[in-house]
């Protein structure tokens, strides 16, 4: 624990916006002022307790825009519960989660979303918010999208993929994004055309095509463009604002780009997996690809190089996880003989903050862009600015002690999340989380977990800064 008042101390203080060697002070959980470090200001914070960030990065805790604990799927539920998954959230540097609530077909938003904060209250390590996932588009459900965005609940997942399951047809996604321009929501899209990449999954397997490589052969990158597009179209005519969620093909990047250049409020994001693995990684023999079985797919890395630029361009705004994680055993495992069997989804939330670091390493990002794609620009879309992602006078005291020299190994033996394989198994990182505070409170000293379930708190959401 943290006493009500530290000053850290030396480190260079990353934002999205600035980087200064400054000191940091924290009061009552939120930060009271940053200052030089060679200030007056600075030296005269004496009656505070120390933390020494001499040589190492002081940025924002991460926000992470796109998680499913515990989400039912496939015929089983994710494996990370509220609890193990935002206790590896702050292990990873983030400080901050916007989940899914899900809406099952013939059942209330309220219902919804009450058991989904039944699942993560007093249950979590670091600060969470909603969004709701939206099955069932009738009128009280309309309705209802007016009452939640009030409550703090501004963004809606809408699905044109999985039918039968969370699969919406285009009159419902218009009638939902008529009521988001009316209300000020957002509409989130999971844009595949999935009607056409069941008629391909039920060809494959009459086919004998069951490894999960086939997973990423029929949900082609033609439909995820294909539907991007449709999202915007249709968005256009009811002159809402869209974010289409885990962007990973090349041609719905153009998309989203060709959106753009016409001034439309169309915002993407993508995922660490489409920027470190590829259909590689789908094709590991001994159904080892089913650790990579996600939706939309993971691409041939050809792909890699528009999202790195789209993320530089601002075409692509954010960096979320979609954590899904499924154990190998007894979870992925349901697939063996039938890809389409196999749960949709990859562990991430303890990697995202790590990974882009080494993007920065690497000369894909600057350090800036590193924290407006990961704690900033998420904070901002989703209606959590200035409170989260920055560090300001005011704002949340949610910070990371970053170890930019520090080497680490990636590994499912030594992280954090609950399931039996990391998916970046092995793969060697420059840079390290140190410490972590979530409102002024140290939940991870350096290397030491420190914080505990029930720590976290629900923060009901504002309207998008990007729509103001
Ligand atoms: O494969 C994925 N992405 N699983 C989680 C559900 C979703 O579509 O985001
Ligand atoms: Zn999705
Ligand atoms: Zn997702």
């Amino acid at each position: 624990m943290s006493s009500p008042r530290t000053v850290i101390r030396g480190g260079l203080v990353v934002t999205a916006s600035d980087e200064v060697h400054a000191d940091v002070l924290v009061e009552e959980g939120r930060i009271a002022a940053v200052a030089a470090s060679d200030s007056s200001a600075a030296r005269s914070w004496t009656d505070a307790e120390v933390i020494d960030a001499t040589g190492k990065y002081v940025i924002p805790g991460g926000v992470d825009a796109h998680t499913h604990m515990e989400l039912p799927f496939g015929g089983t539920f994710a494996s990370d519960t509220f609890e193990t998954g935002t206790r590896a959230a702050a292990w990873g540097g983030t400080t901050t989660i916007v989940d899914f609530a899900v809406q099952s077909v013939g059942q209330s938003l309220r219902a919804g979303l009450d058991a989904w904060h039944a699942k993560a209250d007093g249950r979590c390590a670091v600060d969470y918010g909603f969004h709701m996932i939206v099955s069932d588009v009738t009128d009280p459900v309309l309705k209802e999208m007016d009452i939640l965005v009030e409550e703090g609940v501004t963004s809606f997942k809408l699905f044109m993929a999985y039918p039968g399951v969370f699969y919406s047809d285009d009159g419902r996604i218009l009638r939902a994004m008529q009521r988001a321009s009316g209300n000020g929501g957002l509409i989130m899209m999971h844009a595949e055309n999935g009607i056409a990449i069941d008629v391909l999954v039920q060809q494959a397997l009459a086919a004998g095509k069951t490894d999960p490589r086939y997973h990423g052969e029929v949900r082609h990158a033609l439909l995820e463009a294909e539907a991007t597009h449709r999202a915007i179209q249709l968005a256009r005519v009811a002159g809402a604002p869209l974010y289409v969620v885990h962007v990973s093909a090349e041609q719905a990047v153009a998309e989203l780009a060709a959106a753009r250049d016409m001034d439309l409020p169309v915002f993407g994001e993508t995922c660490p997996q489409y920027l470190f693995l590829s259909t590689d990684n789908l094709a590991e023999p001994d159904f080892e690809g089913a650790k990579y079985v996600c939706s939309t797919p993971l691409r041939p890395s050809e792909h890699q190089a528009a999202l790195w630029r789209a993320l530089r361009t601002n075409d692509l705004q954010v960096v979320s996880t979609d954590h899904c994680p499924f154990c190998f055993a007894g979870q992925k495992e349901l697939g063996r003989g039938d890809f389409s069997k196999i749960p949709n989804g990859l562990p991430g939330v303890e990697n995202r903050m790590d990974l882009l670091h080494q993007a920065v390493v690497d000369g894909h990002l600057t350090r800036r862009r590193w924290i407006e794609i990961a704690c900033a620009a998420p904070a901002r879309m989703f209606g959590l600015y200035p409170r989260k992602g920055t560090l300001a006078p005011g704002a949340d005291a949610d910070v990371v002690i970053y170890d930019p020299h520090a080497e680490q190994v990636v590994s499912a033996r030594t992280h954090h999340m609950n399931v039996d394989y990391s998916a970046y198994e092995g793969r060697r990182l420059t840079g390290r989380v140190e410490t972590v505070l979530s409102r002024g409170v140290t939940v991870v000293d350096r290397g030491e977990y420190t914080g505990r379930a029930g720590h976290g708190h629900y923060v009901p959401r504002g309207l998008s800064s990007y729509l103001a």
